[in-house]
C-alpha cells in the first residue's frame, strides 16, 4: 500500500489543465520531490494532496484512505510554505504550539510536545523570542518546528528553502535530510532546483508541461534520463543536444549531423531510422584528441574543473568538463571526441523519449550528499 497514491489525477481551472493525468505512488517514509521547471503543476499537485485544492479527475488516497472529500484537517498532513507564514507576534513556543492548540491539545500536554520538537529543531534557546529576532534559516526551523509537532503521516513542503541565502540553503539541505531520517516519515518536497532534489531524494518526479516526465532514483533520472526533457533539465552544464539522424546500415546504427557520424549505443528494438538526437554529458565529452576538430570559445574555470565550450562544424556547440590542469585559449583549435558509452540517443522533438538502452557504463553522478538510512 502506498503511502500517497495519485491515480488518472487531472486538474483543470476553467479551460486550463494544470495537471494531465498523474499516475504517481509514493512509499511509505520515502522523500519524494516534485522537481520542474515554473509553472509545471508542482504546487498545484502538492495543494491537492494537501486539500487545498480539488482534483478535477481522478483519486488521491493516502495510506488506504481515498481523501478526494476530505478537509486539510481530516488528513494527517503538514504542510510547509516557501513563506514560512509564522505568526509575528507570537513568540516560537507560541508559533509551533499553535497547530496543537487549534487541534484542542489540551494546555497541559502542549508544553512537553513543544519541548521536545524544540530540541529535534535546536530551537530550546529560541522559544521565549519572536519571530522578527531571529534568522531566516531559524525561521524556516520554526516553520517546519509547527509541521513537525503533530507528528502527521505525510510532509508536504513547497520550496521550504527558496528565500535563504546560498550557505543557509545547503545547510538546511542536510538538515532536513537528517530530520527525515530520523522521523522516518513520507515527505513530499517541491523544488525547481535539481541540486536539492538530487541530493535530498529518496525519488524524484520529474514534470513539465503538467504531465509527470519520469520517476526514479536521482542516479537514475541522471544517468538514464527518459526523454529529452528531462535529459536537457538535469545536470549543470547541461547534458549537450545534437540534432541530427539515425540510420542503419547492416546490423549497425549511426547518427549522423552536419560534419558529425558516429556509431550509437546499443538502440532500443522499437529506434526506427530518421530525425533524432543525440544527447552527451559535458564529462562524457573528450578533449585534446579525438575525430572532431573545434575551436575553443568558452572557458569557464571553477578552481576544480574546466568547462570549455567549444564549435564544431557551422554551428554545433559542444561543451566539455575538463581537468583544471590544461588550460584551454579561446579561439584555440582542439580535437574532441564523445564517449560513446555516455551518449543517448532521444526520438527527434522536444519530449522525444529515449532510445538507447540504458546505463551501459556507471556515470559519475553529481556528489550526493544524501546520509545512509
Ligand atoms: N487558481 C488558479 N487559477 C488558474 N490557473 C492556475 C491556478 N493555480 C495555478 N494555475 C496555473 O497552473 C499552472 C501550474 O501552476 P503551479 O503553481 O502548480 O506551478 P509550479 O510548478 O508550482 O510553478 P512555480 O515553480 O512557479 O511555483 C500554471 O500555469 C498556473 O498559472
Ligand atoms: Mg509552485
Amino acid at each position: 500500500m502506498a503511502a500517497v497514491n495519485f491515480d488518472k489525477v487531472v486538474k483543470s481551472f476553467g479551460a486550463f489543465t494544470a495537471v494531465h493525468g498523474l499516475d504517481l505512488a509514493i512509499d511509505e517514509g520515502e522523500f519524494v520531490s516534485l522537481l520542474g521547471p515554473s509553472g509545471c503543476g508542482k504546487t498545484t499537485t502538492l495543494r491537492m494532496l494537501a486539500g487545498l485544492e480539488f482534483p478535477t479527475s481522478g483519486e488521491i488516497s493516502i495510506g488506504d484512505r481515498v481523501v478526494n472529500d476530505l478537509a486539510p484537517g481530516e488528513r494527517d498532513i503538514a504542510m510547509v510554505f516557501q513563506s514560512y507564514a509564522l505568526y509575528p507576534h507570537m513568540t516560537v513556543a507560541q508559533n509551533i504550539a499553535y497547530p496543537l492548540k487549534k487541534r484542542g491539545v489540551p494546555k497541559s500536554e502542549r508544553g512537553a510536545m513543544v519541548q521536545k520538537t524544540a530540541e529535534l529543531l535546536q530551537l530550546t534557546e529560541l522559544l521565549s523570542r519572536k519571530p522578527r529576532q531571529l534568522s531566516g534559516g531559524q525561521q524556516q526551523r520554526v516553520a517546519l518546528g509547527r509541521a513537525l509537532v503533530r507528528d502527521p503521516k505525510v510532509f508536504l513542503l513547497d520550496e521550504p528553502l527558496s528565500n535563504l541565502d546560498a550557505k543557509l540553503r545547503g545547510y538546511m539541505r542536510v538538515e532536513l535530510v537528517e530530520l527525515h531520517r530520523r522521523l522516518g516519515r513520507t515527505m513530499v518536497y517541491v523544488t525547481h532546483d535539481q541540486l536539492e532534489a538530487m541530493t535530498m531524494s529518496d525519488r524524484i518526479a520529474v514534470m513539465e508541461g503538467g504531465r509527470l516526465q519520469q520517476f526514479a532514483p536521482p542516479t537514475e533520472v541522471y544517468r538514464a534520463p527518459a526523454n529529452r526533457f528531462v535529459a536537457g533539465f538535469i545536470g549543470t552544464p547541461a547534458m549537450n543536444l545534437i540534432d541530427g539522424e539515425i540510420r542503419q546500415s547492416g546490423g549497425t546504427w549511426q547518427f549522423h549531423a552536419p560534419g558529425l557520424t558516429l556509431d550509437c549505443p546499443p538502440l532500443l528494438d522499437s529506434a526506427r531510422p530518421g530525425p533524432a538526437c543525440l544527447g552527451i554529458r559535458p564529462e562524457g565529452v573528450v578533449f585534446g584528441s579525438g575525430p572532431i576538430e573545434g575551436v575553443v570559445q568558452v572557458v569557464e574555470q571553477t578552481g576544480h574543473e574546466n568547462i570549455v565550450v567549444a564549435r564544431i562544424g557551422a554551428d554545433m556547440r559542444l561543451t566539455g568538463r575538463v581537468g583544471a590542469e590544461r588550460v584551454w585559449q579561446a579561439g584555440e583549435t582542439v580535437r574532441c571526441g564523445i564517449d560513446i558509452d555516455r551518449a543517448h540517443i532521444f526520438a527527434a522533438g522536444a519530449a522525444g523519449e529515449r532510445l538507447n538502452r540504458p546505463g551501459l557504463r556507471p556515470v559519475e553522478a553529481p556528489a550526493v550528499i544524501k546520509a545512509a538510512r
